[in-house]
C-alpha cells in the first residue's frame, strides 16, 4: 500500500474499497504505552472518529464516506477524496477566496448547530475537492461539544488565519459571517472562543 502520510498517530495510506478509491487510515501502537491501554486509547480514537465522520455528514457537513472499520488494527477505510489541503492553497491569488472563507465558516457552523466539535480545526484537515469543501481528522472531535468544544475550534482556526494565512487574515471576517449565518448560537461560542484567547490557552 502506498504511504501517503505518516502522522504522529496515525498513518495514511492509498487502497482500494470495491472498485472505489480509498485510503486507509491506521493508527499505529505506541510501544511506550502500556499494551492493554494503547489498544482501548486506539480503538476509541477509530470509532470516534468513524462516528463523527458520519455524524458530521448527517449535519451536512462534507466529509470523507466511511467504507469499512477495522477494529483489529484500528482502522479506517474511507474515500479518498482528491484535491489539494486549504493551508496548500489558501492565498491571495486563489479564485473566489471570499466565498471559500465563507464557506468554512458555514461548514463550522453546520457541525456546531449540530452539537459537534472538531478539535484540530486547522487549514490542514480540510480538502478543497471538486465538490466543495471536506473536513477530515476528526479523531479529537467531540458529540455532544461544550460551548468551550466550539470556541475552541473557533480559536484554533483563527490563530490559523493569523499565523498560518496572516496575508488573508482580512478574510477572517468573511469566515465568521458565514458561521453566524448558519449557526443561531453563533455569539455564545464567539464569545467563548475571545475567552479561550484572552486566557492565553491554547496558543
Ligand atoms: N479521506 C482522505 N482523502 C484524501 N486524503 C486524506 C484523507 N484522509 C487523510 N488524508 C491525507 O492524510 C493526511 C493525514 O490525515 P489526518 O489529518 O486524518 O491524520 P493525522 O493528522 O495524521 O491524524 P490524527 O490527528 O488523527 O492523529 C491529511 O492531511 C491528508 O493529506
Ligand atoms: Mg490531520
Amino acid at each position: 500500500m502506498l504511504t501517503l502520510e505518516r502522522g504522529a498517530e496515525a498513518v495514511v495510506s492509498a487502497a482500494e474499497f470495491l472498485g472505489r478509491e480509498a485510503v486507509v487510515k491506521a493508527r499505529c501502537p505506541k510501544t511506550y504505552r502500556d499494551p492493554q491501554l494503547d489498544l482501548t486509547l486506539r480503538l476509541a480514537r477509530t470509532r470516534k472518529e468513524a462516528r463523527l465522520l458520519r455524524e458530521a455528514r448527517r449535519a451536512g457537513v462534507r466529509t470523507p464516506y466511511v467504507y469499512d472499520i477495522d477494529l483489529r488494527e484500528a482502522s479506517i477505510t474511507m474515500e479518498r477524496v482528491r484535491g489539494p489541503r486549504l493551508r496548500d492553497v489558501l492565498s491571495p491569488g486563489l479564485d473566489s477566496l471570499e466565498r471559500l472563507c465563507e464557506a468554512v465558516g458555514e461548514a463550522l457552523a453546520d457541525l456546531h448547530s449540530a452539537g459537534i466539535s472538531h478539535g484540530d480545526l486547522t487549514t490542514s484537515n480540510m480538502i478543497l475537492a471538486d465538490d466543495g469543501l471536506c473536513l477530515i481528522d476528526f479523531s479529537l472531535g467531540s458529540m455532544p461539544a461544550s460551548d468551550e468544544d466550539k470556541g475552541v475550534d473557533l480559536h484554533l482556526l483563527r490563530r490559523a488565519f493569523m499565523s498560518a494565512h496572516s496575508d488573508v487574515s482580512g478574510l477572517f471576517d468573511a469566515l465568521i459571517g458565514g458561521y453566524k449565518r448558519n449557526n443561531p448560537d453563533a455569539q455564545t461560542a464567539l464569545a467563548k472562543a475571545e475567552d479561550i484567547q484572552r486566557r492565553g490557552r491554547y496558543t
